[in-house]
């Protein structure tokens, strides 16, 4: 199977973890797309969405999905997104779509996490892929002089304004041993918006496309 057909195999496996009558709590990226793709095939069952980028709210309207405001909703039982990594206890990289901020703080208002990926997303130690860091402007080469300090090697991703009107530096060369650790220790570096790892608030659950189907890893 393709990496392609792996996504819509997730996709739409992760149908069967949208609880009826409710709002459901959508991610960003090429493999969401496809499980947008099925959400619509139901979307007389659902309440609505709340998304956590621009692009995937023109995908949900598009589709006749409802949109609605994160403000206006107190509970999503669940929240479905891909990742660019992910661990066996369920840590993950994102933000290779420049939608992290957006994606935990959705992941936040949701009682679970279900991360949808291919089977190439699963590593023994997050790092391979280079970790997205959301900054303020005006912190980028303080941020960026921060993890050079650490062994990193950061690098503004070019031309890219997140949905939130900053920037993202993607960070070469970091072994995550403890990502929890090392998430908790960016994020309260001044300038930083949100970093890349999602440890303290992982997926509970993880629909893998692998080429004998999709796996659940819990
Ligand atoms: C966007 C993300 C995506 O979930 C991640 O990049 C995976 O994308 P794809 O499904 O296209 O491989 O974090 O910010």
């Amino acid at each position: 199977m393709t990496q392609d057909e792996l996504k819509a195999l997730v996709g739409r496996a992760a149908i069967d973890h949208v609880v009826p009558g409710s709002v459901v709590g959508v991610g960003t990226g090429s493999t969401v797309n496809c499980f947008i793709d099925e959400l619509a095939k139901i979307k007389d069952r659902i309440a609505g969405a709340v998304s956590s980028s621009l692009k995937s709210t023109e995908r949900l309207q598009a589709l006749g999905i409802p949109v609605l405001d994160s403000n206006s909703v107190e509970r999503l039982p669940v929240y479905i997104d891909g990742a660019d990594e992910i661990d066996r206890a369920g840590c993950m990289i994102k933000g290779g779509g420049a939608a992290l901020t957006r994606e935990k703080i959705v992941a936040d208002i949701a009682e679970r996490f279900v991360c949808i990926a291919d089977a190439s997303k699963l590593v023994d130690t997050l790092g391979r892929f280079p970790l997205p860091v959301e900054v303020i402007p005006m912190a980028s080469s303080q941020i960026a002089r921060k993890f050079e300090a650490m062994g990193g090697n950061p690098s503004l991703r070019n031309g890219v304004i997140t949905d939130n009107g900053n920037l993202i530096l993607d960070v070469h060369g970091l072994a995550i041993t403890d990502p929890a650790a090392l998430e908790a220790e960016i994020n309260q570096w001044p300038g930083v918006v949100t970093c890349g790892i999602f440890a303290r608030n992982k997926a509970a659950v993880c629909l893998l496309g692998t080429a004998d189907g999709v796996r659940t890893l819990a």
